[in-house]
């Protein structure tokens, strides 16, 4: 062990490296510094870190504390505290999980398809991602809508609480290898093929970005940028990191902002049947906007 005079560092050897032992840290991270990770996570996302994510906390927010310069890991969560609305940002982008695919969990796009596709062209069908991570998600939904001629159009809202993730999202660019599983004639159709410095690379074409609107939105405000009626909320494997009061106080305004009939899909582990719901299921984790307001079997309703 060596101590780094200019940093007042501690420096124990790292998991990581030649000569690191294992289950040690670079700061020190006590169980009280998990505990306040935790809460803020709670109180910023709603997102409830379970015991088993010590490490992982750990291992996403230490490159901010090294960024920063600073020397303890509670110095990093006083600034987070006290001083840092950036570095709230920050914090919650760094502890949120963001995996996602095009065309992830597949059969839901058709039953969204089928929803739509008898309407009438009063207006433009709206749904909101919300949760959307890096764009995948939303320029699904927009290719299917786009296939499918839908009366009246589409415009898609897509959200997330993390700004990092937007930032992809906007762009649009992906790596060749993320689209090899679209439906056939997707690619081409949708996508542009970079070349030279670009090879490698594709970008989601202008008439399908100009479907989707990506903003910051964190599920836990009190108040959301969207007027009813919505046709359909896609909100997949978000609400998987709330716990029970928190999903069942977001059930409910989903539920206002949706036309009846209008469809909630959720992700393949998110089950809400447990209660009284303003929802009815129809099978593989799609739900209907019921009539009436449901009520949360949950008294201490948050966001
Ligand atoms: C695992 S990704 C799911 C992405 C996509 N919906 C899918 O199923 O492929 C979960 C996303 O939820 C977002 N998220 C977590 N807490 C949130 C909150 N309180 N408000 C809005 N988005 C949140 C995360 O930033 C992350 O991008």
């Amino acid at each position: 062990m060596t101590t780094d005079s200019t940093t007042q560092r501690r420096e124990v050897p790292r998991a990581d490296g030649p000569g690191r032992a294992p289950n040690s840290t670079e700061f020190e991270y006590s169980d009280g510094d998990f505990e306040r990770v935790r809460r803020i996570i709670y109180e910023e996302a709603g997102i409830k870190l379970g015991d088993s994510k010590r490490t992982m906390a750990y291992s996403r927010l230490v490159r901010r504390v090294r960024a920063l310069g600073m020397h303890r890991f509670s110095d990093y969560l006083d600034l987070v505290e006290k001083h840092g609305e950036s570095e709230r940002k920050a914090f919650v982008n760094a502890l949120t999980t963001n995996l996602t695919a095009f065309f992830r969990e597949p059969h839901h796009f058709p039953i969204l398809e089928s929803y739509l596709a008898p309407r009438h062209a009063r207006r433009p069908a709206v749904i909101w991602c919300a949760g959307c991570s890096t764009g995948e998600e939303a320029y699904s939904i927009a290719m299917t809508l786009s296939a499918a001629s839908i009366a009246g159009g589409a415009h898609i809202l897509a959200t997330d609480v993390d700004t990092n993730v937007l930032e992809t999202a906007e762009r649009g660019v992906y790596a060749l290898e993320r689209i090899e599983n679209l439906p056939h004639g997707y690619k081409e159709r949708f996508f542009l093929e970079g070349i030279g410095r670009k090879a490698g690379q594709v970008m989601v074409r202008p008439e399908i970005k100009s479907l989707v609107t990506f903003r910051q939105v964190n599920l836990l405000e009190s108040s959301w940028p969207l007027r009813a009626p919505l046709d359909a909320i896609f909100c997949r494997n978000v609400m998987i990191y709330f716990d029970k009061p928190t999903q069942y106080a977001v059930l409910d305004r989903f539920a206002e902002l949706l036309e009846p009939g209008g469809l909630l899909f959720a992700g393949h582990s998110e089950n809400f049947t447990q209660g009284r719901i303003p929802f009815r299921s129809r099978g593989r984790t799609v739900y209907e906007r019921q009539l009436g307001r449901g009520s949360s079997p949950y008294a201490a309703g948050r966001g």
